[in-house]
């Protein structure tokens, strides 16, 4: 792991910044490449990833696995983490207390990590990087209608695109109207991919 990642890994270890350390099992951190051209956002870990401390290992992640296979992306050259790095209480949605608590270490990986596209995963996520609640459908950040362009996001100076899409567990829910709305999202990063 990168040093100043592992510095900060160890410091969140035993965080108990907010009342969410109160019922984890353990903090899950991010994972994946040091150098990754995509980083992913989701929103808490679950029950799954709670006990093995892994994020989307559980049935959102299995929807996960199988979209970054279609892209072509494997786990190990993208990064992943979370809006919250401890389990919400079943599950429930994190609060702004707990996600401003967490604000500033997500921040700080983007700034170490330096992804060139960071792809959310959901209100929530969006919520946590661009730091304000979301007035309306997370629709309206979704590429069709900002013109099939890419958000930007910028931190400490460096830049990065984002891509907004529904998070995995929508196609837990809603498997037809999920892929329809989530798949033309996905070939876009596809295409980046195959063109950079
Ligand atoms: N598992 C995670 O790690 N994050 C989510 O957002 C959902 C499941």
């Amino acid at each position: 792991m990168n040093n100043q990642l592992e510095v900060l890994c160890e410091r969140m270890v035993d965080c108990e910044s907010c009342d969410l350390y109160r019922e984890r099992t353990q903090v899950v951190f991010g994972e994946g490449s040091m150098k990754p051209k995509v980083m992913i956002i989701g929103e808490a870990p679950g029950e799954e990833e709670d006990k093995r401390g892994i994020p989307f290992v559980g049935k959102a992640g299995d929807k996960l696995d199988k979209i970054l296979n279609y892209v072509g992306l494997s786990r190990e050259e993208i990064y992943i983490t979370n809006s919250v790095l401890c389990r919400p209480p079943n599950n429930r949605n994190p609060n702004s207390e707990e996600l401003s608590s967490c604000r500033w270490r997500l921040q700080l990986q983007i700034q170490i990590l330096r992804p060139e596209l960071i792809i959310v995963l959901g209100r929530v996520a969006m919520q946590q990087l661009g730091d304000k609640p979301i007035k309306g459908a997370l629709s309206q950040f979704f590429p069709e209608n900002i013109d099939g362009d890419w958000l930007n996001y910028e931190t400490k100076g460096h830049k990065a695109k984002v891509l907004v899409s529904y998070h995995p567990s929508y196609l837990l829910r809603s498997p037809e109207r999920g892929y329809k709305t989530v798949l033309p999202h996905w070939k876009q990063v596809k295409r980046w991919l195959e063109n950079e």
